[in-house]
């Protein structure tokens, strides 16, 4: 079983012929709202990727919470431990433009609302299998939970999005470590040119797995043991990026919950995070695992 501690949100997107610069309207374009928020949609990609999950977050009192959800529900995620708070709901302004690149906003709403007692209730008699934390609440909640997954012999997987000044503390509590090339060079100093050595001596000093995502290059690992995994991406045009790292975090988590050896879950989730890049919005555009094995053939 997969456990999702973290943020739930109503993403607003605008698409945009080019990304206004700060200052400047841009006219035309549409508007769409799609359920989102990082914890959200790394819980959909786990349960479409075929594992049971419970999503255990924020929404407010306000009318976006049921849209918020909807997808979640449908897929049958588990939301009995969702709480309510008085208030708005988490949102993402985010606008895309024509070559499928993005800029958010966070408003976190209830997200903020998340406390280290929620994490105690979230994982209240768990133990074993796979827990997943991301940083849009508040990070002595996710800190929390990292204790309390370790004490229970849960495996936490920290997903470093997004980054944080207090980012460096926290991550070395997690089992396994996702994040993508910046956040990973924002978390050890050093640059791209120096990816494969920064990796290696960082899961050698913090005794962890971690994995950089390359967008279009796939990703790499570098187990706890030292051992080096590099994963593909699929040959693609994107045309909205926006979820595509939480839909491969939500199948990594899956994969592992499964049995699957963390090569072959590394594969599934590049191939998954590929396919999301296709269609626009965040949860909606998650693959279902058919669709994932498909590409895969
Ligand atoms: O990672 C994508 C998500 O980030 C979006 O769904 C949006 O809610 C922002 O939080
Ligand atoms: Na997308």
């Amino acid at each position: 079983m997969i456990t999702v501690f973290g943020s739930t949100n109503l993403d607003q997107i605008g698409t945009v012929s080019r990304l206004p610069k700060p200052g400047e309207t841009v006219a035309g374009g549409t508007f769409s709202m799609a359920a989102g928020g990082k914890g959200a949609n790394q819980a959909l990609a786990a349960r479409r990727a075929g594992a049971s999950v419970r999503h255990v977050s924020g929404v407010g009192s306000d009318a976006f919470a049921d849209l918020a959800l909807a997808l979640l529900k449908a897929d049958g995620v588990d939301l009995s431990a969702m709480k309510v708070v008085d208030g708005a709901t988490g949102i993402a302004m985010i606008f895309v433009d024509s070559h499928g690149e993005n800029v958010i906003a966070i408003l976190p709403g209830a997200n903020g609302a998340m406390t280290s007692d929620d994490a105690d209730k979230a994982l209240a008699g768990v133990s074993g299998g796979v827990m997943l934390v991301q940083q849009e609440i508040p990070q002595a909640a996710t800190e929390r939970a990292l204790d309390l997954a370790r004490a229970q012999g849960i495996t936490a997987i920290l997903n470093t999005a997004p980054f944080l000044d207090s980012t460096a503390a926290l991550a070395p509590k997690a089992a396994i470590l996702i994040a993508n090339e910046t956040e990973f060079a924002l978390l050890t100093g050093r640059g791209i040119a120096e990816l494969d050595s920064a990796m290696a001596d960082w899961a050698s000093k913090h005794k962890q797995t971690v994995i950089v995502t390359l967008g279009g290059d796939g990703a790499r690992a570098v187990t706890a043991q030292g051992q080096r995994i590099s994963v593909a991406a699929l040959p693609i045009k994107p045309v909205d990026t926006v979820g595509a790292g939480d839909t491969f975090c939500g199948y990594l988590a899956a994969g592992l919950d499964a049995g699957l050896d963390l090569e072959a879950a590394m594969r599934r989730a590049a191939v998954a995070a590929s396919l999301a890049c296709l269609k626009p919005g965040a949860q909606p555009a998650i693959p279902r695992a058919e669709e994932v094995e498909q590409a895969m053939r």
